[in-house]
């Protein structure tokens, strides 16, 4: 048995000014976001095995942000397994925040938590940022490491996703290029996988492909929108940040949304 928490996007940044200009007038500075995820998280009435966040942990790829990242998610008493997203350095993620103990910078990666397989693919490849083409070595390291995880239900994370939702702005400008290479290995693996958690879409959603459940969970700081024929990133300005939790029981996977409370400039 297992419980965790899946966050993801925070966009933590070291500038007290941020705010893009693509950003809404409403939405806070994510730190607030972030800050706010730490009080939640710290009142939970219940023990949490581990955090995974998938990415998107600070807005852009510069030092100081990853030194206002390291003094948040410090606070967390449980270890932190974080991916890079498009918004992050690997580099600096590495240097500044990994520290091989409570805070781990995962990126082509497969360990176990305990006993439970936990693979991890850092999907910034070549090509669009928004929707990178994975490498072929990336690829065969999946596969692989799905192999080599034999038949113990295994948690996959990555901060794209692979697969197709149906919605244009998504699948066009948002998902791995190359994603059907992934889903195949996915699918192969179908029996023992608990579920994909991703991020990079700033929204909860839930979609099942070949018995595979795919599992995105909102940003902390902006979230956005996702429907039938949406064809352009657009705000969702109704929807809070928040968090899941994941237990996994028997081989089952439970999921369940956590708000934040909603914040405003
Ligand atoms: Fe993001």
């Amino acid at each position: 048995m297992l419980t965790f928490l899946h966050i993801s996007d925070t966009h933590i940044s070291g500038d007290p000014e941020y705010h893009p200009p693509w950003i809404p007038e409403y939405v806070p500075h994510p730190n607030r976001g972030a800050e706010s995820l730490v009080t939640a998280i710290d009142q939970l009435p219940f023990e949490i095995d581990f955090i995974l966040h998938t990415g998107d942990v600070c807005a852009d790829p510069h030092e100081a942000d990853y030194h206002c990242a390291r003094e948040l998610l410090s606070q967390f008493r449980q270890p932190v397994f974080m991916l890079p997203g498009n918004h992050d350095s690997a580099d600096y993620m590495q240097a500044i925040l990994h520290d091989g103990a409570k805070l781990q910078v995962l990126r082509d990666a497969h360990l176990e938590v305990k006993s439970f397989p936990l693979i991890t693919l850092d999907t910034n490849g070549p090509g669009d940022v928004h929707a990178p083409t994975l490498r072929d070595k990336q690829i065969d390291f999946f596969a692989d490491a799905l192999d080599a995880a034999g038949d113990q239900p295994t948690i996959v994370a990555m901060h794209h996703s692979p697969i197709e939702t149906g919605v244009p702005w998504l699948d066009d400008h948002m998902r791995i290029q190359n994603g059907d290479r992934v889903q195949r290995i996915l699918r192969a693996h179908r029996d023992k996988l608990v579920g994909v958690f991703h991020g990079h879409i700033h929204q909860q959603t839930a979609s099942l492909g070949d018995g595979v459940l795919y599992i995105c969970c909102p940003s902390t700081w902006s979230n956005l929108s996702g429907y039938p024929g949406l064809g352009d990133g657009v705000a969702d300005p109704l929807t809070p940040g928040g968090f899941n939790l994941v237990m996994i029981r028997d081989g089952r996977s439970f999921v369940r949304r956590y708000n934040l409370p909603l914040l405003r400039r």
